[in-house]
């Protein structure tokens, strides 16, 4: 047991979340993470039907008796409108106790979550971001820094400043994302005042993770160096393992190529096939340099255990050395 402010809200024993993943937010891993006693999250974009959607989340109420979230992509890309309410709807009536935002500003959503008796948990990539997050009624803030896998914001504001700063700017509970892989991050982030860790690249090279093997192995084999960012010129900033993929997606982008040439490079689709036929250059892989931190494929319960065990030791450490 860790108790913080987050621990709390969500109702759970580590203040540890999985963030959500493309194609890899599924129950199988999001279940794990909630067993292991943190909180586990499935992506609404797997689902595109709602009735896949709501069997997914009877499946993680089949599979664990813990807490969860639902990860709700606001990415305007996706031009969900409406929809996403019939997601809201079916998190509610099926008792989702927290849902997790990203993408841009979730305000129009935000009564109808609230209503609907959940949890928003809002991710962003800055003070000011997070200010507004608050006014409008989120119930705590994930902060990326520029290290996070996926998309961090366009300021290329590391967490180590990030996480401090918004931690003294809000008085809602602050989960730290980016770079964090074991217990030195787990209490560096404490430390700066977050309330809570959300992780993607180390859940991913776990067990319980749905993705090829050869996936799980590229990030055990890769240093805190091997990771890239591009869509700058776009405002979608992504970073990415450097592999085929991103390189050729980089080189389009730099010679002026805009959202529609970089998408058939970029696309989800491809990420879909390659996570299932192992193929690690044929796609763009979120991954993040906390990579250079993990070592070894382990299951979700030991990633968590070992976590907490070394956040303690940390913490002792820490303590002799204060005197
Ligand atoms: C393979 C992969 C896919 C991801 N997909 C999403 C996504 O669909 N939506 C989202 O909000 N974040 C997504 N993320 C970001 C994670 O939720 C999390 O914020 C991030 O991985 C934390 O940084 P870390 O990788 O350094 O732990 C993804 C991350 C990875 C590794």
């Amino acid at each position: 047991m860790l108790k913080t402010k987050f621990t709390e809200l969500a109702g759970i024993e580590y203040p540890i979340m999985q963030g959500g993943m493309q194609h890899l937010g599924v129950p199988q891993l999001a279940a794990a993470v909630s067993n292991a006693g943190g909180l586990g999250t499935i992506n609404i974009t797997i689902y595109p039907e709602m009735e896949d959607f709501r069997n997914a989340v009877c499946e993680m109420k089949r599979l664990t008796d813990k807490p969860f979230a639902v990860n709700i992509s606001l990415a305007p890309g996706l031009n969900m409108g409406e929809k996403i309410h019939q997601y809201i709807d079916v998190c509610g009536e099926e008792g989702v106790s927290v849902i997790e935002t990203a993408g841009r500003n979730p305000a129009e959503f935000v009564p109808h979550i609230k209503e609907a008796g959940i949890k928003l948990i809002h991710k962003c990539a800055g003070v000011k971001y997070a200010k507004k997050a608050e006014s409008f009624g989120a119930d705590a803030v994930t902060i990326v820094g520029y290290e996070v896998a996926g998309h961090p914001g366009m300021d290329e504001l590391g967490s180590f400043v990030l996480i401090n700063r918004v931690a003294s700017s809000v008085s809602i509970p602050v989960l730290a994302a980016g770079g964090i892989a074991d217990g030195k991050g787990l209490a560096a982030a404490l430390a700066l005042g977050a309330e809570g860790v959300v992780m993607g690249t180390r859940f991913v090279a776990t067990n319980e993770c749905t993705i090829h093997p050869n996936f799980k192995e590229m990030i055990v084999n890769s240093s805190e160096t091997d990771t890239m960012t591009c869509q700058r010129s776009i405002k979608n900033m992504a970073r990415y393992a450097k592999n085929d993929q991103s390189a050729k997606a980089l080189k389009l982008e730099l010679a002026g190529a805009g959202l529609d040439e970089l998408m058939p490079v970029i696309s989800g689709k491809l990420s879909q096939t390659c996570y299932r036929t192992g193929d690690t250059q044929g796609c763009v892989f979120a991954m993040g340099p906390a990579a250079g931190l993990i070592t070894e494929v382990k299951p979700v319960k030991a990633v968590i255990e070992d976590m907490v065990a070394d956040a303690g030791k940390t913490y002792k450490k820490l303590g002799d050395i204060l005197g």
